[in-house]
């Protein structure tokens, strides 16, 4: 099949998806299909990369994953339908440079992943991977999503939400986070890898906190801090999806930062996780719950908080297109689920023609 993998992005995620992109680039190669790589620049602009630029990277491999990554370059093009039925033309200068048949959005963060490019695929009506437009939006935003587990039953930690207005207007705004325990985690609604997040200790710095969201973000929560071991679990699949064997981020520090995510110095994942059975059944179980609560496809992967001494389990987040380098927790799961990453990525490609 000719895919077309999208990445980069305009969203802080920029960097991240260009490391995911290569590694699906690669992985769809060797499962023989025909790759086009197409660059979204910072400012939403389409570029194809030249053949000679994927030709160079196929083999490269260096210390970091977040440094094994593509660059958004080549000449500027435009998406549109192609001549064959749910087809997709890349054209320039009136030009068609390729046609696609299926599209691989490895997009993270606001614009690729919370419905946007979902919706720009649905309208060329190309066949696409991953989640469709509305679980892509829910799965994005932390305030829609938490609805939607608390609707069908998947416990999350007690929180409160608000936008900037609220914030701004309220006689006494902190007195918004009065009911929960502290430490405190405040949040913009719509972000990734951390960015745009405080853990606040004191209340004396959650103003400050809240301000940092707001830059991200008109939609602010704050959530009640537990102390708790990051748990993450895989699912895959359309109608029957299937959840992975469950694994377990260890975070310094009391939460998971930016700077661990991707400049940590040690591999802070742990696959399978050790934990005591009855707990990883109830994850893979949680898992697919809130797979099924946003209404997901395709792909996802759930991350729980296991609060050990008090025995309870909240899912913290679901994302619908989790980082996807060679090193990233999602493939991890599944190799040890019996799926290595170029079966994963070519089941992925399956699952959008069965939508
Ligand atoms: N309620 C919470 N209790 C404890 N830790 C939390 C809580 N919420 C977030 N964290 C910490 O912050 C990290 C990032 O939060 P998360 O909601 O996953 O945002 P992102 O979408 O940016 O990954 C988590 O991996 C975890 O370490
Ligand atoms: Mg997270």
């Amino acid at each position: 099949m000719n895919i077309a993998v999208l990445f980069g992005g305009p969203s802080a995620e920029h960097d991240v998806s260009c490391a995911s992109a290569l590694g699906v680039l690669r992985a769809l190669t060797e499962g023989g299909h025909q790759v086009s790589a197409v660059g979204v620049t910072r400012d939403g602009g389409y570029r194809l990369v030249p053949d000679e630029v994927l030709e160079k990277l196929r083999d490269r491999r260096v210390a970091r994953a977040i440094d094994d990554a593509l660059e958004v370059t080549g000449p500027e093009v435009e998406l549109r339908r192609g001549a064959a039925p749910r087809t997709l033309a890349i054209h320039a200068d009136g030009a068609v440079l390729a046609t696609c048949d299926v599209v691989f959005p490895v997009l993270h963060g606001p614009f690729g992943e919370d419905g946007v490019v979902q919706g720009v695929l649905e309208a060329l009506g190309v066949p696409y991977v991953g989640c469709d437009i509305a679980a892509s939006a829910v799965g994005m935003n932390k305030v829609a999503m938490k609805r939607a587990f608390v609707a069908e039953g998947v416990p999350v930690t007690p929180y409160v939400w608000f936008d900037r207005h609220t914030w701004r207007t309220a006689a006494d705004p902190e007195a918004l986070a009065a009911g929960l325990r502290r430490p405190l985690f405040v949040k913009p609604a719509r972000m990734g890898s951390s960015i745009g997040i405080t853990r606040v200790t004191d209340d004396d710095d959650l103003a400050a906190a809240v301000e940092t969201a707001l830059e991200h973000d008109r939609l602010v929560l704050i959530e009640q801090g537990v102390t708790a071991r990051e748990i993450e679990c895989g699912v895959l699949g359309g109608w029957e999806p299937a959840a992975s064997v469950v694994g377990e981020v260890a975070v310094s520090g009391g939460w998971f930062d930016y700077q661990q995510k991707y400049f940590g110095d040690a591999d802070p994942m742990t696959v399978p996780a050790d934990l005591p059975e009855a707990v990883t059944d109830r994850v893979r179980e949680l898992a697919l719950a809130a797979f099924t609560a946003v209404g997901g496809w395709g792909l996802s992967r759930v991350d729980l908080l296991w609060d050990e001494t008090a025995g309870e389990l909240y899912v913290n987040e679901l994302n619908t297109m989790p980082g996807f380098t060679a090193h990233s927790m999602y493939p991890k799961v599944w190799a040890a689920s019996g799926i290595d990453y170029v079966s994963l990525v070519g089941r992925l490609v399956e699952l959008a023609f069965e939508r």
